[in-house]
């Protein structure tokens, strides 16, 4: 195959094992990202943000077999705990196609190393058939070990570190590489992207993939903001004071319209469904709370180390960088009013940073290079009068968003555990004790996790001078 190695591609290859200063002079020639900074640079598009701005390519005919396996999954499998007469029926196809994975090659990743697009595409690709294949075998019992076979596994490990994500499904997977446009000759918006790859094949899974799309694309503008800030040269001159007013007053209103997405779910997104025949799709490995079994990757030496939570919406770069830019502390490191309740301290400090493990390395390194500028924008509104006001403005707005999130988890998560299953489920024993509390994809108390990020984000605020 002949590929062109992308001077992104090339960065992000050598970031782990190379000096990054010299590997940036090698590549751009000049000190271009040492005095700016150039989404490009990240795989962050200008326009589509952390989409890339067309759908990725179909992997060459050498990779053709994970391809040809998760365009028949949908139809060939179901959930390994549905037990209705139709689920049932498929048993014999969905044994095929699991024996079908277990027979492939073992493809060396060789020839798609050097094209970034390539290598996503190899990962979702096969992240869905990894999901496919635990998901829908049966096991003897809960606590089995799920062995991935050597085929699938050994892949998926090694296309994961050339990424620098985890080797699992990911939101990027389900979210940002996972579409195609319903009119090319049009740019990328909601209106014009349709999902390709459903785990359950149901509405609800489209509409939960494009309600995250119409955040992350409404994201974009925030980018815009958040990169002319890191970009300024002196934050205490007049002119760039006055563009960082203008600014904050721009994004109080794009974070009011994400608001607005996030709360258009209750219409679009069905909590039953979304509960009980989409989310256990996701499940990871990690989920131990939910007496899920460990997943061995056969063949591939370290993957006790690996992260294997599965998708969340919590992995959404966007809503990271907005918390990196206004600088909320969700590790509880600063002194901030009003102090931690007993319960946020004993939630999982590390819970946003570990869910940027599961993001691409580069939009990783994104994240990093807007957290490392000299002063941020809170200590710059702090000791700004003028700038006090429309700070504060956007971190009330976003804890009120995140008000909206917590509503929209209890309902589609936390009220759901208490249901029954319904009849399509075709689940006989719940596993999930009732009365217990909800876990997240990440395997955390949904709501202890959900209320320690909305009252860092209160205690975000500035205080009256
Ligand atoms: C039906 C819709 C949704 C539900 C039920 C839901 C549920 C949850 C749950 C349970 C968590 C806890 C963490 C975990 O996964 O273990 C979480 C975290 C998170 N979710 Fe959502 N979510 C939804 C939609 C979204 C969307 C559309 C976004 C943005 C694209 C989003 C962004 C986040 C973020 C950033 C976190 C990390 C915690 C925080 O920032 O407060 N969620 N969500």
């Amino acid at each position: 195959m002949n590929v062109i190695p992308s001077p992104v591609h090339l960065l992000d290859r050598a970031r782990s094992t190379f000096d990054l200063t010299t590997l940036e002079r090698a590549i751009y020639g000049s000190n271009q990202r040492r005095e700016g900074m150039r989404p490009q640079d990240f795989d962050v598009d200008p326009q589509t943000g952390f989409f890339p701005p067309r759908p990725l390519p179909h992997l060459p005919a050498a990779f053709s077999i994970w391809e040809e396996s998760l365009a028949g999954a949908q139809q060939a499998l179901r959930l390994a705990e549905n037990q209705t007469p139709a689920a049932v029926a498929k048993r014999t196809a969905g044994e095929r196609w699991r024996a079908n994975v277990r027979s492939w090659p073992v493809l060396n990743i060789g020839d798609l190393r050097d094209n970034l697009r390539c290598l996503q595409r190899a990962h979702m690709v096969l992240a869905f058939n990894l999901h496919y294949y635990v998901h829908s075998m049966p096991k003897a019992n809960k606590d089995a070990l799920v062995h991935i076979p050597a085929p699938l596994a050994i892949p998926l490990a090694a296309v994961s570190k050339e990424l620098n994500i985890a080797p699992v499904l990911t939101f990027a997977d389900v979210v940002l590489w996972n579409w195609e446009f319903v009119d090319p000759e049009q740019p990328l918006s909601v209106g014009n992207m349709r999902y390709v790859n459903l785990l359950s094949g149901t509405e609800t899974e489209a509409a939960f993939y494009t309600a995250s799309a119409a955040v992350e694309l409404k994201g974009v503008e925030m980018l815009q903001i958040i990169e002319g800030f890191v970009n300024l040269a002196d934050t205490s001159e007049y002119s760039s004071v006055a563009k960082i007013y203008r600014d904050l007053c721009q994004l109080k209103t794009t974070v009011e319209e994400l608001t607005e997405i996030f709360r258009s779910i209750r219409s679009a997104v069905d909590p039953h469904s979304f509960y009980w025949i989409v989310r256990p799709w996701w499940n990871g490995a990690d989920t131990k709370a939910n007496g899920q079994p460990g997943w061995v990757f056969d063949g591939v030496p370290n993957y006790a180390s690996f992260d294997l939570a599965g998708p969340s919406a919590g992995q959404s770069s966007v809503m990271h960088a907005l918390d990196i830019f206004l600088d909320v502390d969700h590790k509880l490191v600063h002194h901030r009013q009003p102090a931690p309740s007993e319960a946020n301290k004993k939630a999982e400090h590390g819970f946003m940073e570990r869910m940027r493990r599961y993001m691409p390395g580069a939009h990783r390194e994104y994240l990093n290079r807007i957290g490392s500028v000299p002063r941020n924008v809170r200590q710059v509104a702090e000791a700004t009068p003028n700038l006090r006001e429309p700070y504060n403005a956007v971190v009330d707005t976003l804890k009120r968003l995140r008000d909206e999130h917590m509503k929209i988890a209890t309902l589609y998560v936390i009220t759901q555990a208490r249901t029954t299953p319904p009849a399509s489920a075709g689940i006989i024993s719940v596993e999930e004790p009732k009365g217990g509390p909800a876990v997240g994809t990440g395997g955390n108390v949904v709501s202890v996790t959900l209320k320690a990020s909305r009252d860092a984000t209160q205690r975000t605020r500035l205080s009256d001078a």
